[in-house]
């Protein structure tokens, strides 16, 4: 008899752990770029025939894995809408993955799926029963509540398209606003509406859908006798942070009989906090919402949940035929941990193996409570706030947006007088500058045409310094730009 991997947990933990606490406290943010090529050459190998062994292996992902890893969870890093996780969570993850890997059968772990589905569900103000479902991010976050939506749409129309499949020649359509996110066409392709099947319904000055169009483009649609099949209304954009108007949107879909979906994959935790949630007035009137923890949570990546009204719209459009070997007989009372399935996720959604996430979402909410986790989201609103007002009051900088949730889009404008093309010239070169020398991790994206410089506050390790710090750097190097 043979074992072929026995080193003892501890120890492993302990080869590792140090590393781990110095890339959370390191400051040098471009480092593994500039030793990309000796850590390519040491990891890019041929498949080794023979192992180096457990302590080998640890000391290389200490020393040459995660000392080259990418910088998220440091307190300048505002790219994107990725939060690198706090500790709790992390080891929460750790201890699922050795304690519990499945999400079905009696555990704790399997408990708190369902326990804190109910929590994350009343942060985000979802007072009233629904129905959730993890799942790894919002892509599939938000094709779950989809096909929950094609599934009612069609059913309305006699068709059970989860069992037989689109009628031929059928066409649906999703409405979402130009600011969506792409995962809705994504998940359009996949339920069979086709990316083409999304129109992208042109938004405000403030970045928000406008329902005049959509009521104009749902009654086209329905006069040449497509099926509408959801109005998503986002409750948070990725670009700039902006919320829809959602009761205009519930009005639209109540008239015409269409599923109301909010993708509030990042922003809707704020919708629990007291002084934002008039921001999102309308959410409850939604069929279905998604939400990542991973963004505002800090959960860790890979976690996303699903709310719907209906659970068995789910169910019809993602039932699986029965697995004999999944069956687990158990007779009343429950003596073994197999003889109970729990609740059957896997036949609401697309996967079946997988992780028990509700520990993450448990772990952060046992952690900070609804209160804690309410001051972090005012905090990193505070901060985009503080930047925009610090963009408005310099003379070189210029705030493109006033933020809703905890996104600022702001650019450097030179004294002189420049053009929009000019001006995204000189901002794209100062933003690369930016990442090459100071450490403070933006991203960009485009508002109105206009290129902009966008950090998203959302990790854990933001304080204020960083704040004016970041709005310094961006006069200091523009006008060095500019002085070239
Ligand atoms: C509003 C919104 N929806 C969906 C997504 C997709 O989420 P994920 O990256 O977790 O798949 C994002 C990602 O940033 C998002 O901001």
């Amino acid at each position: 008899m043979g074992v072929d991997s026995a080193f003892g947990l501890t120890e492993a933990t302990l080869e590792v752990l140090p590393a781990l606490e110095r890339w959370l406290e390191f400051t040098d943010v471009t480092g593994p770029a500039r030793r990309r090529d000796s850590w390519r050459a040491e990891l890019d190998t041929p498949l080794p025939e023979h192992g180096a062994g457990a302590r080998a292996t640890l000391a290389e992902l200490a020393e040459r894995v995660v000392a080259n890893g990418l910088p998220v969870g440091a307190p300048r890093f505002t790219g994107f809408i990725t939060t690198g996780p706090s500790a709790v969570p992390a080891i929460a993850q750790f201890a699922a993955a050795l304690a519990s890997p499945q999400r079905y059968a009696v555990s704790a772990f399997n408990l708190l799926e369902d326990v804190s589905l109910r929590w994350l569900a009343q942060i985000c103000g979802l007072d009233e029963p629904v129905a959730g479902i993890y799942s790894s991010g919002g892509s599939v976050a938000n094709l779950l509540a989809l096909g929950a939506a094609r599934q009612a749409a069609f059913e309305r129309r006699g068709v059970d398209v989860g069992r037989d499949g689109l009628p031929p020649g059928a066409r649906g359509r999703i409405y979402a606003s130009a600011e969506a996110h792409h995962t809705i066409q994504r998940a359009a392709a996949v339920l069979g509406l086709g990316r083409d099947g999304v129109r992208a319904v042109p938004v405000d000055g403030r970045q928000r859908i406008r329902p005049d169009l959509l009521a104009d483009m749902i009654g086209a649609d329905v006069a040449a006798g497509t099926a509408p099949v959801a109005v998503v209304g986002v409750a948070g954009t990725t670009n700039t942070g902006a919320i829809d108007p959602l009761n205009a949107l519930a009005d639209i879909a109540e008239r015409h009989d269409v599923w109301l979906h909010v993708d509030g994959a990042y922003g809707l935790p704020a919708a629990g906090v007291e002084e934002l949630a008039g921001r999102f007035d309308g959410m409850r009137r939604a069929q279905s919402w998604i939400v990542d923890p991973h963004k505002w949570l800090a959960t860790g990546v890979g976690c996303a949940a699903t709310y719907v009204r209906d659970p068995q719209l789910l169910h019809r459009c993602f039932t699986q035929t029965p697995a004999a070997y999944l069956a687990m007989p158990g007779q009343g009372a429950v003596a073994s941990p197999f003889e109970e399935f729990g609740v059957h996720y896997d036949d609401m959604g697309v996967e079946l193996s997988a992780p028990p996430r509700g520990v993450l979402v448990w772990a952060v909410l046992r952690e900070l409570g609804r209160a804690g986790l309410g001051e972090r989201i005012r905090r990193h609103v505070g901060y985009a706030r503080r930047l925009t007002e610090l963009a408005r009051d310099h003379p070189r900088l210029e705030a493109l947006t006033e933020p809703e949730l905890s996104v600022a889009c702001v650019r450097y404008r030179p004294l002189r007088p420049a053009d929009d093309a000019h001006l995204d010239r000189l901002n794209e070169e100062l933003l690369r500058r930016l990442w090459r020398t100071t450490g403070y991790l933006p991203t960009s994206t485009v508002v109105g045409g206009r290129f902009a410089i966008r950090p998203c506050f959302i990790g854990v390790r933001h304080d204020e310094a960083d704040v004016d710090g970041l709005a310094q750097r961006l006069v200091e190097l523009g006008d060095a730009l500019v002085a070239q």
